[in-house]
Order: C-alpha cells, then structure tokens, then sequence
C-alpha cells in the first residue's frame, strides 16, 4: 500500500510534535524511520496504523482515507509489544482467526512461522511471561503470519540478541519479497537500515529533513 501525507500536524498540549507537509511511503518498499528520541517517530507510527486519531491533515492509503478494509489489511508491532494473557500459539494464530481463516490453515501457517522464527519451543508459555526479546520475536512473527499490505515496526529488534536480529532481518526482507508489502520500519541501527531499506526518513524535532 502506498502512504501519502500533507500537511500533518500533532500537538500535545499546544506542543508541536509532527509538522510533515508532504510525504511518501511508497508502495512495496522498506522505509526506514530514523531520528533522534523525541523527534516523533512513534507518534508517527501510532497516527499511521490508525491508533492516534488526534491529529490534523490528510493521510491517504492508495489515495483512499482510513477505512475498515484498509484497517484490516494493516498492523503495527510496536516498541513494547502487547501479547495476549494466553499462549504463544494462540497469540500468532489470532489475526487469522479474526479475518475467517479456517483452523487447518491457520495450523499449517502458524506453524510454518514459528519455525522460521525458531520459536517453537515458545509454543506453550503464556504471552504476558514472554522476556522483552521473546515478546518481540512473537510479535513480528504474530504480524508477518497475516502477510499485510502495510507493516509498521518500531524498534523490532531493540531487545534481541544477535543471532535473532539476523533471524529477524531475513523474515522481514522475506516478506517484503515474497508479498510485495510495504514496510515502515523505525530504527536507531544505521547498519541495519543499510541492510533492509530501500528508501530512508529522518525525522527531526517532527520535521523531515536531511
Ligand atoms: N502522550 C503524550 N503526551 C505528551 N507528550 C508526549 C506523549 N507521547 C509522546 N510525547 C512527546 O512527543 C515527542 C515525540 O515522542 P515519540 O514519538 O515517542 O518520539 P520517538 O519515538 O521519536 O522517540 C516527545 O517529546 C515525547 O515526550
Ligand atoms: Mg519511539
């Protein structure tokens, strides 16, 4: 899905947080997102997958305004992800149990993603005991399983050890190559952004600049 914005503001209490006049994202590429702390890139994030509706201007969706089919089709895994009360399994398997997916499909694609993710022997445990990386494997792993159109991630691979960051990198250029889905990814690891994206954002003081 191709994102374009103008003219987006967001205060916080008379606070300019965002200020972007136009841009881009552009339809089956990786975007990176890459700012200082506190320059706006979560509350871009937020605003963009449809959570923060508290904001002015226009953000259109292959030039269509937010709608629930759109809504459906997208999904963010965001900085401290939120997993269900039950477990791993369940977790993954949601979204394609919300979009009429039927169990034997939902079976055969769980499973197929839990062994890319080397997270099988997380199968059982409850998602709210997961560790901070856990949690973020099992999030980007509950994400990708739907295959979106639209895909934003904060800071994915903030908690992860090395070995899984690499696990982790390789799924995401996966699924931008295999589905053709747009990717928008916020990261402080500039080595990282060099390997996955196509095109870069910086963010500054909710500006984009260079
Ligand atoms: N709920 C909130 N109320 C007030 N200010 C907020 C709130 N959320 C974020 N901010 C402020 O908005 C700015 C941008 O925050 P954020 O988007 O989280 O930055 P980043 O993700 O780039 O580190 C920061 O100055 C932050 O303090
Ligand atoms: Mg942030």
């Amino acid at each position: 899905m191709e994102i374009t914005i103008f003219n987006l503001k967001k205060t916080y209490s008379e606070r300019e947080i965002l200020n972007i006049e136009d841009l881009k994202i552009e339809r089956g590429k990786i975007t990176g997102l890459i700012g200082p702390n506190g320059s706006g890139k979560t509350t871009l994030l937020n605003i963009l997958s449809g959570l923060d509706k508290d904001f002015s201007g226009i953000i259109r969706y292959d030039g269509k305004l937010l709608d629930g089919g759109i809504y459906k089709k997208m999904t963010l895994v965001s900085q401290k992800p939120y997993l269900f009360r039950r477990k791993v399994y369940e977790n993954i398997e949601y979204p394609l149990k919300v979009r009429g997916i039927n169990k034997d499909e939902r079976k055969r694609e769980v499973k197929k993603i839990m062994k890319r993710f080397g997270i099988e022997e997380l199968r059982d445990k409850k998602g709210h005991l997961l560790s901070g990386g856990e949690s973020q494997k099992v999030s980007l792993a509950r994400a990708l399983v739907f295959k979106p159109d639209l895909l934003f991630l904060d800071e994915p691979t903030s908690n992860i050890d090395p070995e899984s960051i690499k696990i982790m990198e390789r799924e995401i250029l996966r699924f931008n190559k295999e589905t053709k889905g747009t990717v928008l990814i916020v990261t402080h690891n500039i080595e990282q952004s060099k390997r996955l994206c196509h095109n870069i954002i910086y963010l500054k003081s909710g500006k984009v600049g260079y």
